[in-house]
């Protein structure tokens, strides 16, 4: 027997030689051992801004969340910078919505202002991005413009998307999200910026981006009312492989960062994609996950602040570089101790 295998060597040995527990010992051990750490600026903050409200609104599906007015917009990006953040996602709802969605493309539209809002109140000093994609401007839900029977069209979306990248980056942001899962667009969105002199305006891709009944909270966040489902062009959840090839499809087209999304009930996909390629990957930790550990605690069911940690945790762990969540300011003071 060797003396790793446990058994006792000698007259007074007869525990275990090797024991994984002592290094468990103490928190001041554990912390040096700690394989993964979380910290502010891996987190990405995303907020909703509603054209026409004088006082942010609580959206009841997501208990602590708002849809914000511009100004109370600009005070949590100012505490986003405050705090370290990596970024801060916009999402704008508009008063009306139409097929086409095109409050997206309005340079006034909620989202643009927003947008100049965000970057006047903070520069530089934490990133500023915007989800592109049209769903929350369509009256019908979907993520891109419809053919007249009714199915998404790609290539007509991707003309929208590239004009879309164009007018947010005049606004001046920093990084788009596209996020509608049409074939190409992160290509047509590089082009679009490239050739309007926007070659410093990065592109964060949803590129693994799943069909998932965990989006149901964000419907609310945005006055969403989907007609029809989006898995003709949102992944189907058996699907691992595919989602690397997303992945890697977007960083061919020029994709800076590739997402993984949702989080949790993808952590499989994290990691097979963090394997598979050579940019920073994100992962987002969506409205249903959020909100099912509200729910739980709000019952007593788990300790909220240790069930956060742990989530964010596990994120990073299956391979994220950087985590959009709902939780990210609070994660920050919670990491701040
Ligand atoms: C699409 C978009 C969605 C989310 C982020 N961007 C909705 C969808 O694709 O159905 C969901 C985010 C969340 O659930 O927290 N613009």
């Amino acid at each position: 027997m060797t003396p790793s295998s446990g058994e006792a060597r000698g007259d007074e040995v007869t525990g275990p030689v090797v024991r994984p527990r002592r290094l468990r010992t103490t928190p001041a051990l554990r912390r040096m051992v700690a394989e993964t750490s979380l910290e502010a600026r891996q987190l990405v903050l995303p907020l909703f801004v509603r054209e026409g409200l004088e006082e942010p609104r609580p959206i009841s599906s997501m208990p602590g969340v708002v849809q914000h007015s511009r100004s109370s917009l600009r005070a949590a990006v100012a505490e986003a910078a405050e705090l370290g953040l990596g970024g801060v996602m916009l999402f704008g709802i508009p008063e009306a919505k139409d097929a086409e969605g095109s409050g997206a493309l309005d340079p006034d539209g909620i989202l643009n202002v927003a947008i100049g809002d965000a970057v006047a109140e903070v520069g530089d000093a934490v990133t500023v991005m915007s989800d592109l994609c049209l769903d929350e401007f369509t009256d019908h839900g979907h993520c891109g413009v419809l053919t007249p029977d009714g199915r998404v069209d790609n290539d007509a979306t991707l003309a929208v998307y590239a004009e879309m990248a164009r007018v947010q980056a005049a606004a001046g942001v920093h990084m788009v999200g596209p996020s509608g899962m049409m074939d190409g667009q992160v290509a047509v969105i590089r082009a679009a910026l490239d050739t309007s002199g926007y070659q410093d305006v990065s592109i964060l891709a949803y590129s693994a981006k799943y069909a998932s009944a965990f989006y149901g909270p964000f419907r609310e966040a945005v006055d969403s009312s989907l007609q029809g489902d989006r898995r003709t062009y949102q992944q189907d959840s058996a699907n691992a492989v595919e989602g690397v090839r997303e992945a890697l499809l977007d960083i061919d087209q020029g994709a800076d960062i590739v997402m993984v999304k949702p989080a949790l009930a993808y952590l499989d996909v994290l990691r097979r994609v963090r394997d598979a390629v050579s940019v920073p990957v994100a992962a987002y930790n969506i409205s249903g996950e959020y909100s099912m550990v509200e729910a739980a605690a709000a019952r007593g069911w788990i300790d909220r602040e240790a069930a956060i940690l742990e989530t964010l945790g596990s994120i990073r762990r299956a391979g994220a570089d950087v985590i959009l969540t709902y939780w990210a300011a609070e994660a920050a003071r919670l990491l701040r101790g």
